[in-house]
């Protein structure tokens, strides 16, 4: 007789299910001064449905997220909040609106500290990402819960990217280096962490950051990149309205909504 341990019977994998420990900070205080003049970017409409929308459904499509912070344009709280209550949230989600800040990371900060105490893992979801899958969500929250403090989506770039030296009056910028393309990411959201580790990155690390796993990596902690989605981009520039609503008709054509 060995004394092997015997096989465990295949037990079906278990799905991200309902959990009170999961909830996305989605921050959409932000102007949209790349984008132009007009109404706040995360409430322009893509295909008539606000971006803001979009980006709360795609956190809500994940059955892991219970519990959605919407960082709202300090002016606009009570009509962001008129809106999340038109476009009810799907079943088993619930929505609260907060004001932002002057930069993302304050927006983002005030999104965490109106975190319930059940929550152990948090997403950071710019509302700028509204089309982002549902199967990104759904790897981000897996990895973070199967052991890693810091998840970020990432693709790989199309483009050789020169770092240079910046100059004054439109003057030809000298090339200072060419990093490695197949060794470079672009990094796109919802980013995933450990709640305790986000909410001490953000009360410690200052400074210009653009993304929240740049100030855990301050911190020291190391950060991991799980495949992103090419339909996770950034509506940033007129021309990404364009994209994003191709990308809604072609997923009508394919799928029928
Ligand atoms: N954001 C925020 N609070 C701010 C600035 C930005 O909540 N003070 C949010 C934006 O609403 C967006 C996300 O952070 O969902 C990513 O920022 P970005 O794409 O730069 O959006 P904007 O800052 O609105 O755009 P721009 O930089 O062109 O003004
Ligand atoms: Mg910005």
């Amino acid at each position: 007789m060995s004394d092997a341990p015997l096989p465990r019977p295949d037990l079906p994998s278990d799905p991200p299910g309902p959990d009170r420990g999961t909830a996305a900070v989605v921050p959409a205080a932000g102007r949209g001064v790349r984008l132009g003049p007009g109404t706040p970017k995360a409430l322009r409409a893509l295909n008539g449905t606000p971006m803001l929308i979009h980006a709360v459904n795609a956190m809500a499509g994940s059955r892991s997220v219970s519990l959605v912070v919407v960082v709202a344009p300090a002016d606009d709280v009570a009509r962001v909040t008129s809106l999340i209550n038109e476009y009810a949230p799907p079943a088993g989600t619930e929505v609260v609106v907060v004001p932002g800040g002057e930069t993302r990371q304050e927006s983002v900060r005030r999104g965490i500290d109106v975190l319930p105490d059940t929550v152990s893992t948090v997403l950071v979801h710019d509302a700028a990402r509204p089309l982002v899958p549902v199967e990104t969500v759904d790897a981000v929250i897996e990895a973070v819960r199967g052991g890693a403090p810091a998840v970020v989506p990432a693709v790989p770039l199309a483009d050789t990217v020169k770092q240079v030296e910046p100059q004054p009056d439109g003057r030809p910028e000298p090339v200072v280096a060419t990093p490695e393309r197949a060794r470079l990411r672009a990094v796109q959201t919802p980013q995933g962490f450990d709640r305790a580790l986000l909410a001490r990155a953000h009360a410690t690390v200052t400074g210009d950051v653009t993304d929240d796993a740049s100030m855990v990596e301050q911190l020291g902690v190391r950060v991991v990149v799980v495949p992103g989605h090419e339909e996770a981009f950034k509506v940033t520039r007129p021309l990404d309205l364009v994209l994003a609503e191709a990308v809604l008709a072609r997923r009508r054509a394919n799928h029928g909504f």
